[in-house]
């Protein structure tokens, strides 16, 4: 007979299901790499992602169901924005909410950190990731043209800015004095 409360057990079996968003630390390096390589044609290597990780402002951070990594992100700190330098959810669980739990996660940095918006670069042949974005509200803002070095192609830099309910909770919105320096950084 069920009694209709969950019990100690069935919570921790619940719990080793859940998707969570963890720091990344190096034993999931191999995960990180699988995933990577069944992204991109142009993958980074193990060397590419230490080296990135080792930068003071590089922050990485992985999704993960149960034990399994299921989905990492990479991104920069700068003074006005997060800059979002890779992203990428593992082929057999996409279009399942990984990727929109991860943009969340990155949203909730980027209001308690105080900084104005996320910032990021598409392959102009990445139609699957501009819709990705598009849908959760990132704006394309400007041409990148040859942004890549590997095959010369275009990027679309895309721009997310929080609204101001997003902002509420972590008292309004912050005043952008650095507005126009932040195009140097
Ligand atoms: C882009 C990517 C990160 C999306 O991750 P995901 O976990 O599948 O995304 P979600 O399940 O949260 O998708 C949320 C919404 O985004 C949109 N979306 C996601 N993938 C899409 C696709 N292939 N085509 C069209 N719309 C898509 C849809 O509106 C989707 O909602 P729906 O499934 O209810 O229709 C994933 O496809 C991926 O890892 N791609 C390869 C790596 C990559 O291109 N990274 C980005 C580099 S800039």
């Amino acid at each position: 007979m069920s009694t209709g409360r969950a019990t100690r057990r069935d919570r921790g079996a619940a719990d080793a299901t859940a998707l969570h968003i963890r720091w990344m630390i190096r034993r999931d390096m191999p995960d990180i790499t699988a995933i990577e390589t069944a992204s991109f044609e142009y993958a980074w290597t193990e060397d590419d992602f230490l080296r990135c990780l080792r930068q003071r402002n590089c922050i990485g951070m992985v999704a993960e169901r149960g034990e399994r990594i299921v989905g990492f992100m990479i991104y920069e700190l700068h003074r006005t924005r997060l800059h979002v330098l890779n992203f990428a959810v593992a082929p057999a669980v996409r279009r399942t909410g990984v990727g929109g739990l991860m943009v969340g996660k990155l949203v909730y940095k980027l209001c308690s950190h105080r900084r104005q918006k996320i910032t990021l670069a598409v392959r102009e042949g990445n139609t699957a990731a501009q819709l990705f974005f598009r849908a959760h509200r990132f704006q394309a803002a400007r041409v990148l043209r040859n942004y890549y070095e590997d095959s010369g192609e275009d990027a679309y830099q895309m721009e997310y800015t929080p609204h101001e309910h997003e902002w509420a909770a972590f008292g309004g919105a912050p005043v952008n004095r650095l507005a126009r320096y932040e195009d140097r950084e």
